[in-house]
């Protein structure tokens, strides 16, 4: 298929559309679920059948990409020339399993290395967040009003749980100057908050998969996100990332820094 902005837009949104109806049926049965790395690092069956689907799906409509996903049935991908598509079928498998809700499903798609065209479903609220820096940024069919440029006094922030209560790169700091910490425990529902300009900014260790739609997305809305020693992020490796408005990246990133 030919590769337009439009086109692979469409495409994610017709996925990932599917794999909502889907997934919401999937909340009411029995799960199987297994752990990976650690007692809280949760798969599912949902999980790799979902992976399973996308895959499918983009080696039918795009054989010549490439796909770095999650569960192991992508690629091994070690370039980001041509079409790379990144694939996290679940995003907050404990949530999936322990609520029913706050869960996601993300597709990042990158053309030559840059940021081309997003897409988050927030499955039990039914809404997809879609589209990238050269056509837009949507909600469903709407083009979303994009998030102000607040300061960090100003706005709620989510770090990832172990960062925090470490204190991991003076993120007690960072939490003390600004309104309040969240913990939601999924990537795609954060970058869904800062989009809407719910939250002002997100600190996590993330995976490629965890970051690639959420990181388009955010860049098309004029967030910023940023590596923590602010260097270029490395899609193909998993890093310590902060996303937000320009100025609370800026100002995280001097507290971070300033850390000893
Ligand atoms: C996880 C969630 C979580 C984040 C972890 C991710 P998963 O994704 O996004 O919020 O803190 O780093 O791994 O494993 O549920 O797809
Ligand atoms: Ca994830
Ligand atoms: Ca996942």
């Amino acid at each position: 298929m030919e590769i337009t902005t439009k086109g692979i837009d469409e495409f994610v949104v017709n996925v990932l559309s599917e794999v909502g109806r889907s997934l919401i049926i999937d909340t009411t049965k029995n799960k199987l679920v297994d752990t990976k790395k650690n007692r809280n690092d949760l798969v599912t069956n949902f999980d790799k059948s979902t992976e399973q689907f996308v895959v499918s799906m983009i080696k039918e409509a795009y054989p010549e990409a490439t796909i770095v996903s999650e569960e192991g049935f992508g690629d091994d991908v070690q370039s980001m020339d041509g079409l790379v598509f990144f694939v996290d079928p679940i995003d907050g498998t404990m949530n999936f399993v322990k609520r029913g809700d706050d869960f996601a499903s993300m597709i990042g798609v990158y053309l030559d290395g840059e940021p081309f065209i997003g897409g988050i479903i927030d499955v039990m609220r039914k809404k997809i967040f879609h589209g990238g820096p050269n056509y837009g940024i949507f909600c469903d069919n709407e083009k979303i009003n994009l998030p102000e440029n607040k300061a960090l006094i100003d706005g709620l922030i989510d770090i990832s749980a172990p960062m925090a209560l470490n204190n991991y790169l003076n993120t007690q700091e960072v939490v003390k100057n600004s309104s309040g910490l969240r913990v939601y425990g999924s990537a795609g529902i954060i970058f869904e908050h800062l989009l809407l300009g719910k939250e002002v900014m997100y600190m996590s260790y993330l995976a490629p998969w965890d970051l690639a739609a959420g990181r388009v997305l955010c860049e098309g809305a004029g967030l910023r996100v940023a590596s923590v020693d602010d260097t270029p992020v490395n899609m193909l490796k998993s890093q310590v990332v902060i996303a937000g408005t320009q100025n609370v990246v800026s100002e995280v990133l001097k507290t971070v820094k300033n850390c000893d």
